[in-house]
Parts: C-alpha cells; sequence; structure tokens
C-alpha cells in the first residue's frame, strides 16, 4: 500500500478493528496493514456461540482467532455477559419458569469456562460485562435477567469466572453513552465498588459510538479524566463516528456530501488529537468496523438510510478522515 501510512504502526496505543468473519476475505487488503488487533463484532456473543445448552459454535470465533494468529494480531473477546444477544433458555427452565439464582449462576460459569477457557492465551482481553449500566433515572443498573435472577452482584461473579477461566486476560467493564455525565459516574461508581471488593476488574471499555456532535470533546475529556481516576486502563472499544445526529431520521442520501465528510475528517482529527493527549491512560481504540461498505449503523437506527462512520470508503480507499487521523 504504498504511500499510505499504517494506523497501527501511527500511534502509542493499539488500533483494532471490529470484524464479520467475511470480512477475512473482503477486508483482507485493510485488515493486517492497519489493525494490530480484532475483535468478532457478534461472533463470540452468547446467542451465536452457544445457541442451546449443550450445543456450542465455535467455528465462526475460531475462524477469526486463526486469522489473528496468522497475521500477528491480538484478539479482544466480545463479550461474555451481556442482556442483549442471549438466548433464552439462558433464563427458563423448560416451562418457561426463570431459573434460580443458582442455575443462571452454573450456566454463566460453565459459559465463561468453556469460551474463555478455549481461547486462553488466543484472546487478550474480554469484555466480560457489556452495558450493566441504566442509561436514566436514579437506579445504577439497568433491569435484565441477569440482575434479576442473580442479584446485583452477577456482575462481580462474571469477572471472578472470566478471571478463573483465564488468570492472564484484561478484564473490562464496558458500555456505550460512557461520556455523558450521569452515565458515567453510575460507571464510576460500580467499577470502583468492585475493585473496593477485589474483583478482578482491569480495564473500562468506552464504546466510542459518537456522532459529528455529540458527545462534546468536553465530555469526552472529563470521561477520560473520569475513568482515570479509577488506576485501570480505558480502552475505546467500538469506535464509530456516525454522520448523523441521534434524532436526524434523513434518508435521502445514496452519498455523503463534501460538506459531510469535511465534518467528520475534523471531527475524527478532534477526537485523535484529544485520545493521543490521554495515551498514558489508552491502551487501545478499536473501530467497530473497517471500511464504509459494511457498517452496523447502516439502517439503525433509521431504515433505509446508509451512513458512513469509518475512515476507510466504501472501496476500501483512504477518507479525508483517515489524513486526518494520521495528522492529528
Ligand atoms: C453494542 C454492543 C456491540 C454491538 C453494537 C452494535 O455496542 O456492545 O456488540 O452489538 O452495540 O453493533
Amino acid at each position: 500500500m504504498t504511500g499510505i501510512p499504517s494506523l497501527k504502526s501511527h500511534f502509542a496505543f493499539a488500533i483494532g478493528a471490529a470484524i464479520a468473519p467475511d470480512n477475512l476475505k473482503t477486508h483482507d487488503d485493510l485488515l493486517p496493514y492497519h489493525f494490530g488487533s480484532i475483535t468478532p463484532e457478534n461472533a463470540m456473543k452468547f446467542e451465536l456461540i452457544h445457541p442451546h445448552p449443550e450445543q456450542y459454535r465455535f467455528e465462526a470465533a475460531d475462524a477469526i482467532v486463526a486469522y489473528a494468529l496468522k497475521h500477528h494480531m491480538r484478539v479482544r473477546g466480545h463479550t461474555l455477559v451481556w442482556h442483549n444477544q442471549t438466548p433464552n433458555w439462558v433464563f427458563e427452565d423448560a416451562s418457561g419458569e426463570s431459573v434460580s439464582r443458582d442455575a443462571l449462576l452454573a450456566t454463566m460459569k460453565s459459559h465463561i469456562d468453556t469460551v474463555a477457557g478455549r481461547y486462553r492465551h488466543k484472546v487478550y482481553a474480554w469484555d466480560v460485562v457489556n452495558e450493566a449500566i441504566s442509561d436514566e433515572g436514579e437506579e445504577r443498573l439497568r433491569s435484565s435477567k441477569w440482575r434479576s435472577a442473580i442479584g446485583d452482584d452477577f456482575i462481580a461473579q462474571a469477572f471472578y469466572y472470566a478471571h478463573q477461566a483465564d488468570t492472564d486476560a484484561v478484564l473490562f467493564y464496558n458500555d456505550y453513552n460512557e461520556c455523558f455525565p450521569q452515565k458515567r459516574d453510575k460507571i464510576v461508581s460500580l467499577v470502583k465498588d468492585l475493585i473496593q471488593d477485589k474483583v478482578p476488574v482491569h480495564g473500562i471499555g468506552m464504546q466510542g459510538h459518537w456522532n459529528m456532535e455529540s458527545p462534546t470533546l468536553e465530555q469526552i475529556q472529563e470521561a477520560i479524566e473520569a475513568y482515570a481516576t479509577l488506576g485501570l486502563q480505558i480502552q475505546i472499544t467500538e469506535l464509530d463516528l456516525s454522520m448523523f445526529a441521534f434524532n436526524d431520521k434523513r434518508t435521502d442520501l445514496q452519498h455523503p456530501t463534501q460538506q459531510m465528510l469535511d465534518m467528520q475528517a475534523t471531527r475524527y482529527h478532534d477526537v485523535f488529537a484529544l485520545l493521543k493527549s490521554y495515551d498514558r491512560y489508552i491502551s487501545g481504540i478499536t473501530f467497530w468496523g473497517i471500511a464504509d461498505d459494511y457498517t452496523w449503523l447502516d439502517n439503525f437506527p433509521v431504515r433505509g438510510r446508509k451512513n458512513w462512520p469509518m475512515l476507510f470508503d466504501a472501496q476500501h480507499a483512504p477518507k479525508a478522515a483517515f489524513w486526518e487521523v494520521i495528522n492529528s
């Protein structure tokens, strides 16, 4: 790739990408050159890797891990305990009744043992618990089936099990809307309590699903500083910069306008300049995708709308945003 600098060689922190198994072929031109680590976007989620009580499906995750090893890339595991994309059988017995605390803890333990155990020393870090904090209101934790059956210590238990399964893995608490003050403070207080209780938690995952105006740079900065007080490492785990504000529902665009591309380039520049100034705390940045031809933001949350959140365009050429990141 003459003349195009490699992202992963450019920064003090590790640079990664989330991928679908198909991307090993479709994005092989970009993956090993630019990215030092990969996260399976879906392949290690509960519903895909453990769809039935007695059935694990490892093919997709194994293929991603094998590719990473072949190309000397690291793997971030995503995710062990989450309220979404987890099958009902986990929470219900054969007659549809909710399972007991002990039964759900046993399922959690055997799932984590099996998955984190299988990838021991291959997956270097795990998002152990994803998105357990409530977005609004006074309550710290969201309601979930994990929480209602086990109790609030389901989070601590997940970290204990993950640490038992792979004592070398770096264990993250991962969440979104992580820069909004109310939620940020709840995340800090949760993790502070975990640390106080000697729960093996090693990192804060700031998902980083941001857009052109939100969160503000000040909010991002204040969030990093708040998480840094915990003394753990911080990673941006799912970075993408949507072209659309949360309430913008327009669906008329087939391509981004020049003005949108310029705005995004500036925003990426500013975000990276800020992140670089905190690289003593931030150990990695993972993009939630590779190039604009494939992103979970197509059709979400607005159906029939394409988005262009990445640094490479749909033909895999570097966008203005790429060069702004390099020059940040
Ligand atoms: C959350 C999850 C991810 C993924 C994204 C959308 O951020 O952590 O696994 O589902 O939503 O792709």
